[in-house]
């Protein structure tokens, strides 16, 4: 593998964009699902060097949605045709279990034919069991980097065996789970992103989230490199052929790195969008690093715009609830 990284070329890399593809047409067609994102909270205890809202950037405007406004997200969501809702925060404790638990129940109540995903962090078993009862569906955790030292140097509030170890806790709760990583990370090298394909087959997960670290002007890394489109393009590829059944998005940091950043790994293997959904005034405070797209258009402007761009690219939006093959099978 750590040879594959180190030698590709424009043609090679174009075989493996390639074969990806036909892997993904093979299990998925040509379908993209769409997911409605909802930035609800940018308030965080964590305080990871890569990211915009650690709670130790002090220049950060916070903002925190109510459960309400957050139904009302939902409900404009639902009328836009979006039959996944992806709740999304910083580490944000004013969100107890409880609060969260009926969040969710109501959101189930109102829009039954709909998956609820999470992606708020590390939490403990109980939390995550009850939240699974209220009726959320699927979780988004990330496991970073599958490096144990670069995990340490990136997370200084958190443990690389505790990450892991929550991401086994969710998926034997019955959660649909995501994994994923960051390419580019400073310090990161070929073996670092083998251990991540590594990772990702062993745990098999329902949806794996790939995109290239990009610095954020007030964190310590604010004068690294980004990760580049072309390096993230590949391993979005070899996760693919790695995971074939994992749903994977075409992330908004790829659209940032590059204008059709997202056509380009839709056409390398990922099958999922997820247009933000978020008030606009939230929208720019949930800045995890420089120059994020999409932080000024109306959620139905980024709808339409993104159904423009997936067919432009070659495939066609699908707004079913999207549940990865792997979960299919167990079912
Ligand atoms: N707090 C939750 C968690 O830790 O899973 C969810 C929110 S967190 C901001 C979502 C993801 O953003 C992280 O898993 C990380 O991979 C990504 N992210 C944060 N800062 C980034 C950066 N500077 N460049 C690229 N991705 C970044
Ligand atoms: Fe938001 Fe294009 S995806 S405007």
């Amino acid at each position: 593998m750590v040879d594959l990284l180190e030698n590709l070329d424009q043609t090679s890399r174009r075989q493996l964009h390639n074969f990806a593809h036909q892997k993904r047409v093979a299990r998925y067609g040509r379908g993209v699902y769409l997911r409605g994102l909802i930035e609800f909270s940018n308030i965080c205890k964590q305080n990871c060097m890569y990211c915009g809202i650690r709670s130790g950037n002090k220049t950060v405007s916070r903002y925190r949605l109510s459960p309400e406004e957050i139904m009302d997200c939902c409900r404009e969501g639902y009328e836009l045709g979006y039959r996944t809702f992806v709740l999304q925060s910083g580490e944000d404790d004013w969100y107890t279990t409880d609060k969260l638990a009926g969040l969710i129940a109501d959101i189930k109540r109102h829009y039954p034919d709909t998956a609820v995903t999470l992606s708020i962090g590390e939490r403990d078993d109980e939390t995550y069991t009850r939240l699974f009862e209220a009726g959320a569906d699927r979780y988004l955790l990330r496991h970073e980097t599958a490096s144990g030292s670069l995990y340490k140097a990136l997370h200084p509030t958190m443990t690389f065996e505790n990450r892991r170890d929550r991401l086994r806790a969710l998926k034997a709760i019955g959660y649909q789970v995501g994994a994923g990583f960051m390419v580019g990370l400073p310090g990161q090298t070929h073996e670092d992103l083998a251990k991540d394909l590594l990772y990702v087959k062993e745990l098999n997960p329902d949806m794996i989230g790939i995109g290239p670290f990009l610095p954020h002007q007030a964190t310590p890394l604010k004068d690294e490199p980004a990760g580049t489109l072309e390096d993230t393009l590949d391993m979005i590829a070899l996760a693919r052929l790695f995971v074939p059944s994992a749903l994977i998005p075409a992330t908004t940091a790829m659209g940032t790195v590059h204008p059709y950043g997202r056509e380009l790994a839709l056409q390398a293997g990922a099958n999922v969008v997820m247009p933000n959904l978020s008030p606009l005034s939230a929208r720019p405070k949930y800045t995890l690093y420089d120059n994020k797209i999409c932080t000024g258009d109306e959620s139905a402007q980024c709808r339409f715009c993104l159904e423009q761009r997936i067919e432009g690219a070659g495939f066609h939006v699908d707004m079913g609830r999207g549940d990865s093959l792997n979960r299919l099978s167990r079912s």
